[in-house]
């Protein structure tokens, strides 16, 4: 475990000063345990943002042009503890690669890779980086994070709905944001829409079912937004909207509705568990649970209750709090006070179903998965 300094704080990088980025520093910046010592960004305007988000400790900032000049000032005694990769999806396969054998902890945002050699690849340093190092790797799945969606996994585990059979989760939502240089309009740096945006959808289908998927189909196509856009005479190619059903290894099937041209919607994200004895929502924004027993034909015993988010943690970002609670398990991580929560692996199988889902569109065709 890396040395803290006398005030115990995790020293931080920030690599990749974006909209993640700065969703990172300002939720970090929430945090008496933790420090931002060094961005890198190659984007001057982004680096600027960055600053401007950290207030007065931007004067105690470093910035490094990439992780390779990152790793080398720590070689020689700048004081750093965990790196923060928030960069394009496409990048992370190569911004990790200095990290590693550092012995620095990693955050890497979602999606681990865009390929699934780079995942595998990716799996494979990042467990022997944390077996000759002990430094912790950890993907960023912000969504398992948002406490109305952590109180719902917990109460489906617990039981809540009886044996689960079914998981259905919508998302309807606004069109992809412009991202710095347009990386996010195409599936060469996206992975595809179903690795990108989706990887957290299935990874929580993982985490829910608590098995390993069989076979993936998915009809999607890209058929409202971005069909006018062009770049340097480039179409954009990703799916805007798409059905995905997931057939699990232990029975259970899950489903994935996505609409990107939904932004009218009360609720960005439903998700509904349905098992023999109950069904359960989580509905973001609106931060409720609905637990719905079944009754045969007597009257509903439908009981809804609100999970309350700090105001303050909300405002840190844009995913209904996720953000400041998940640092809250990586530095539990660090310290050795809290399990690993999101392995490589599991960053590695979330991009596997994404993966199949774009076989599935482009084939037409359902695709089967080694568990
Ligand atoms: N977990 C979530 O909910 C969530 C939400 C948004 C984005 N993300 C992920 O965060 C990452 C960044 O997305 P974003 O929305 O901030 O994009 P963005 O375009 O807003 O920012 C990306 C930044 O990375 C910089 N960059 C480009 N190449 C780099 C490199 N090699 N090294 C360091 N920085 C580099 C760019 O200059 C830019 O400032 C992506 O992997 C994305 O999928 C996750």
């Amino acid at each position: 475990m890396a040395v803290k300094d006398d005030g115990g704080k995790v020293r931080f990088a920030i690599v990749g000063t974006g909209l993640m980025g700065i969703e990172h520093i300002r939720n970090l910046k929430l945090r008496p345990d933790a420090q931002i010592v060094a961005l890198s960004d190659p984007t001057r305007r982004s680096l600027d943002k960055a600053k401007a988000a950290l207030g007065e400790d931007a004067n105690s900032v470093e910035t490094f042009d990439d992780c390779a000049a990152i790793v080398a000032a720590r070689n020689s005694g700048f004081a750093l503890d965990a790196v923060i990769v928030a960069s394009p999806n496409h990048t992370h396969h190569d911004t990790l690669k200095p990290l590693f054998g550092t012995g620095l902890h990693i955050l890497c945002e979602k999606p681990l890779c865009t390929t699934l050699d780079d995942a595998r690849r990716t799996v494979d340093a990042a467990l022997a980086h944390t077996e000759r190092t002990g430094g912790v790797f950890w993907v960023g799945m912000e969504y398992r994070y948002m406490p109305p969606v952590a109180e719902f996994v917990a109460r489906v585990k617990a039981g809540a709905v009886g044996n689960l059979r079914m998981l259905a989760i919508r998302e309807h939502r606004f069109p992809f944001l412009r991202k710095v240089r347009d990386w996010n309009r195409f599936n060469r740096n996206t992975g595809g829409t179903m690795v990108e945006k989706c990887c957290h959808f299935f990874d929580l289908m993982r985490l829910i079912v608590d098995a390993e998927p069989t076979r993936v189909f998915c009809s999607g196509a890209m058929d409202v937004n971005h069909r006018d856009e062009r770049y340097a005479g480039e179409k954009p190619d990703i799916i805007d909207n798409s059905y995905t059903i997931v057939d699990f290894a232990n029975g259970a099937r899950a489903m994935l509705d996505l609409c990107m041209f939904a932004e009218g919607s009360r609720n960005e994200q439903e998700i509904a568990a349905v098992g023999d004895r109950a069904k359960l929502e989580v509905l973001i924004p609106d931060g409720d649970i609905v637990f719905s027993p079944r009754v045969g034909f007597a009257p509903k015993k439908v009981e809804r209750e609100h999970v309350v988010v700090d105001e303050q943690v909300l405002r840190a970002g844009h995913h209904h709090g996720a953000t400041y609670y998940q640092h809250g398990a990586f530095l539990a991580a660090i310290r050795g006070q809290g399990a690993v929560e999101v392995t490589a692996e599991d960053g590695l199988r979330a991009v596997a179903i994404g993966v199949a889902a774009e076989r599935s569109v482009r084939e037409k065709r359902a695709v089967e998965l080694d568990t």
